[in-house]
Parts: C-alpha cells; sequence; structure tokens
C-alpha cells in the first residue's frame, strides 16, 4: 500500500497492523487526522502533529466488548479504567435486562434501591431512555457506549416486580416503552431470565417485546434461561424468539455451568451453528475466558423466596418458619454438587463491616461465623440489604476453550468498568473485570494457542461491530472511527486474580478513542472521548 505524501494529527509509526478482519498482521504506519484514520500504509515522509514509534507492537482496533455492565459505573468514575487499560474503547451495556431508564420519577426511590449503592450515589436525574443518554454523554466518558434497554427493568416500571404474565394492557404499555427506547438510541433488548422478575416472562411475552423492536433493527440479547442441565432448551428459546420476531439474536456468556453439564459446549455450539444454517435466526454469543462466574448472592434463594421485591425477600429471611424452607431448599440445592461451598466465593459486600470476609469460600465464611452455610447466606443478605455478590467456579476449561475459540464467539467482560481507588475499588469483582481482553490475547491466544492473535482481536472488534450494525468501527482502515489499541503482543498479560481483582494487565501501550490518545503509555489522559452511540 503506498499512498501520496500527507499531514495528519497522530502517526503510528512502523507497527505491526491487525486490521480486525481476522487476516495475517502487515508492517505498516496508521495515520490519524480528528476522528478518523485517514491513511494505512508506508507513509513515508508524512508530516505529523504527533509520532509515535510502535515497532515491535501490534496495532489493533479498540476492542468491543459485547456485554459489559457500566450502566452506572461511568456515571460513578467516567474515566473506565478497568475497561480502557485493556484496550476496550467500546461497550456495550444495557445487559442481562437491566438498564438504568426508562424511570419514572415517581419510582425512582424504588429504582434507585433495586440498582445497588451505584442508585443512591449517581445524581438519578432521567426519566426516558434519551435522557439517561443525555446524562451519560453530558458526564463525559472515556469509552464510547453501545446502549440497550433491559427488559426487567421495563417490566418492573409497568408492572411491578410479580410473578405472572402481563395483561393486555401490561404488555401493550411494555412494547411502547421499547418502541420507545429504541426510537430514542437502544440497539436493541436484553433480558436476564434467571433474575426477578425477568425470569417470570414467559416466552411469548418476549416475543412480542422483541416484535415491537423488529422494524427498527433491534437485536434481542439474552442471559438465558438456564446454562446448566436445561442449557439447549434455553437456546431453543432464544433462538425461537429471533424467528418469531424476526430480530438478531446474542446470548450472554454462554457457558455450560456446573459439572453435571461439563462437556455440554459442543452441543450448544452445534445448535446454534443449526440455527443459523436453517436461517431461523441470526444467531451468535459472547463469552468470558474464566472458568468461574459471578453473581448476586440471593440468586441462591430459591426463585419462589425471590418474589415480590426486596421488602418482600427480606421479610421471609427474617421470617423463622420461611427461613427453614429456605434452608432446605439451598441444601437441596447444594446437594446435587459436591463442596459448593468451596466453589463459591463471596464477592462484594457493602457494609465496612463486612469487607474483611470478601474473597472467602462461603465454607470458609461459614466457619467463621459458626453457622451452617445457608443461615450465613441469608444473613449476609439481611446485613448487606440483598446487595451482595458471589463467584462461582462451575465451568470446565475445556469448555471455555470450544466456546472461546468458535468462529461465532466474541468477547464481553459481564463487568462493569471499576478502579483500583474511590468508591469502586472498596469492590471485590470478579477478575474478569480487569483481565477478560489480555487474557483472551496474552493468555489464550499466544501461550495456549488456541487461535492466532489476529482471530482474537477479530472476535473483539470486527465481530461485534459487524453484529451492532457499527459500520465505522471494528477495523483498521481509512475512513473508519480511530479507535485503537496498540499492545505489546509478547508482553500483553491479565494480572488480575480471584483473590486481588484490582490489578490492571500489562502490555497494552497506547489506546486511542475516537482520535484522541486517552490511554498513553501508563497514564490515563483523562480526556474523556467516548461517545454515547445511539442506533439510527
Ligand atoms: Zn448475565
Ligand atoms: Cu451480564
Amino acid at each position: 500500500m503506498t499512498r501520496k505524501q500527507g499531514t495528519c494529527d497522530v502517526i503510528l509509526r512502523g507497527g505491526s497492523v491487525i486490521d480486525g478482519l481476522g487476516g495475517p498482521a502487515v508492517f505498516a504506519s496508521v495515520a490519524l487526522s480528528g476522528d478518523r484514520i485517514t491513511a494505512v500504509g508506508d507513509l513515508d515522509g508524512w508530516e505529523a502533529g504527533r509520532t509515535i514509534d510502535v515497532s515491535g507492537l501490534a496495532v489493533a482496533p479498540g476492542f468491543i466488548d459485547m456485554h459489559s455492565h457500566s450502566d452506572l459505573a461511568l456515571l460513578v468514575n467516567g474515566r473506565a479504567e478497568s475497561k480502557i487499560r485493556q484496550g476496550v474503547t467500546t461497550e456495550v451495556i444495557g445487559q442481562c435486562g437491566f438498564s438504568p431508564a426508562p424511570s419514572p420519577k415517581e419510582q425512582w426511590a424504588h429504582i434507585r434501591e433495586l440498582s445497588g449503592w451505584m442508585g443512591a450515589y449517581v445524581d438519578w436525574r432521567w426519566e426516558t431512555f434519551g435522557q439517561y443518554l443525555d446524562a451519560l454523554a453530558d458526564s463525559g466518558v472515556s469509552v464510547n457506549v453501545v446502549p440497550l434497554v433491559g427488559h426487567s427493568m421495563v417490566r418492573t416500571v409497568v408492572m411491578g416486580e410479580e410473578n405472572r404474565a402481563p395483561t393486555g394492557a401490561e404488555l401493550a404499555a411494555m412494547a411502547d416503552a421499547v418502541r420507545a427506547a429504541m426510537d430514542e438510541g437502544a440497539f436493541g433488548m436484553s433480558t436476564g431470565l434467571v433474575y426477578a422478575p425477568g425470569m417470570w416472562a414467559e416466552t411469548e411475552e418476549l416475543i412480542a417485546l422483541a416484535r415491537a423492536m423488529s422494524a427498527a433493527g433491534g437485536i434481542y440479547f439474552s442471559h438465558l434461561r438456564n446454562e446448566g442441565p436445561g442449557l439447549l432448551d434455553a437456546i431453543g428459546e432464544a433462538v425461537r424468539i429471533g424467528r418469531e420476531a424476526g430480530v438478531g439474536v446474542q446470548i450472554a456468556h454462554l457457558k455450560a455451568s456446573g459439572e453435571a453439564s461439563w462437556g455440554r459446549a459442543g452441543e450448544a455450539l452445534a445448535a446454534i451453528e443449526q440455527a443459523r444454517a436453517r436461517g431461523e435466526a441470526e444467531v451468535s454469543y459472547d463469552a468470558y475466558p474464566y472458568t468461574a462466574w459471578n453473581t448476586g448472592l440471593g440468586q441462591l434463594l430459591p426463585a419462589w423466596a425471590r418474589e415480590g421485591g426486596s421488602d418482600a425477600v427480606m421479610r421471609r429471611l427474617r421470617d423463622p418458619g420461611t427461613r427453614a424452607r429456605i434452608r432446605a431448599a439451598i441444601e437441596a440445592e447444594a446437594a446435587e454438587e459436591p463442596c459448593r461451598w468451596e466453589r463459591r466465593l463471596l464477592a462484594s459486600v457493602e457494609t465496612e463491616a463486612n469487607r474483611g470476609l470478601q474473597g472467602l469460600t462461603l465454607a470458609e465464611v461459614a466457619r467463621r461465623r459458626g453457622k451452617p452455610v445457608p443461615d450465613v447466606v441469608m444473613d449476609l443478605l439481611i446485613e448487606e440489604d440483598g446487595q451482595a455478590s458471589m463467584v462461582g467456579f462451575a465451568m470446565s476449561e475445556e469448555d471455555v476453550r470450544r466456546i472461546l475459540a468458535h468462529p461465532i464467539g466474541m468477547i464481553g467482560s459481564d463487568s462493569a468498568a471499576s478502579a483500583p481507588y474511590g468508591r469502586l475499588g472498596e469492590s471485590h469483582p470478579h477478575p474478569r473485570t480487569y483481565g477478560t481482553f489480555p487474557r483472551v490475547l496474552g493468555h489464550y491466544a499466544r501461550d495456549e494457542g488456541i487461535f492466532s492473535l489476529e482471530e482474537a482481536v477479530a472476535k473483539m472488534t470486527s465481530r461485534p461491530a459487524a453484529k451492532l450494525g457499527l459500520a465505522d468501527r471494528g477495523r483498521i482502515a481509512p475512513g473508519v472511527a480511530a479507535d485503537i489499541t496498540v499492545f505489546d503482543p509478547a508482553a500483553i498479560a491479565d494480572q488480575a486474580d480471584y483473590t486481588r481483582p484490582h490489578q490492571y494487565p500489562v502490555g497494552i501501550r497506547y489506546v486511542i478513542v475516537n482520535g484522541v490518545v486517552e490511554l498513553d503509555g501508563e497514564t490515563h489522559q483523562d480526556r474523556r472521548p467516548g461517545r454515547v452511540i445511539r442506533r439510527g
């Protein structure tokens, strides 16, 4: 590639350019002007405002985190430290059924409570989806954001946290809310079908709501109803929703969870391939590179005990008779898996008093408190007002690899942006929060060789961009947005682990968002060049 001489704002000189499409890296320079890539090639004699020598380094499109929970975290700290330092330049938020909008004023108190400590911490001042996006844009963020509207939020707003089907009028109101969010910039709707209240939606309700976004080209993102023994049925449900509503489908954090389901990744992938081959639905998925998941501690409660919102849950936890029933249910579940409590870590809590328990196994917490695990879980939920999380070691390494390696797979951290300082730094997140992208590139591509570096980059750039219809991101080519991550392929590595999660990865040298060098060597420049991207 040769081009005539020119000028530009920034030139990345002499790197190994991985264009994001999966083909082999080429030795080239990249010129940026304003927020665009303007030239790729030899670029000898070009003049630039700033020349960055990237010899020996890989120059890739900025990574797209296909599954992020930064909706409120970006309002707590717009620097998105844990994401930027992994090379992430765009996050898809509003996942697993949760989005901070719609949020009618008369329901603010309840919605903020549902949203954990961040709900109380941020300046909650939006009602509509568009107003939330405005608030996010006005606050200034370092990464680009692609928003989804959460089904659980829509359902809560319209019909509360109730375990029943909607009436015709309620369904129509939910469809209107989904349509409104689409008009205001959403790329689709997400569901969280293991969480209250999303779990109470039957397939018909989800088809109706997915239809409400089909004309606008919305995509159905789903945390499936079952990730263990019922995985194939749950994939079937997502495919059916895509087929009957005529929308694309993205399965969130695909996994085969629980020892009884180990080895079933192949069947799950075959089901997805088949749905695509038969033209049923455009199904794809994302995954994170770890054998443990992370979720709310309250998910240990049986489904019936999670009905009716947090006040109802707290009343049950305090009532001796109901406690006994819950204890029996938790014990019966645990009996299915030997040593379950050794494989569950208490992750984040919100009270100072319990901070010292963060990162311990539930078995260890129970030993320290001298009570059985189910009682300790119920006590912790009361003490933490329901806001505690856990990590569960439940996937096989073999399944994780197969799922990561399949060409349909994209990469999603399933985490909110964090930082090792400030209020965010007090939490105890899953290491995927800091390590997802470097771990795929360093551990899985370079060290384990499960795919090439170029293929790994494609999974985090051009493929999610194509799925989302982001025509001008996810590639290195003239005219494309200047979202770029420069890393050292020999050095890139995740550092976070389950006991010390707040560790930045190593080997990421420069991260450029819309033409602005936001990570410059070790330094986060805090220029907040990210944009809220609205569909359409
Ligand atoms: Zn999820
Ligand atoms: Cu999620």
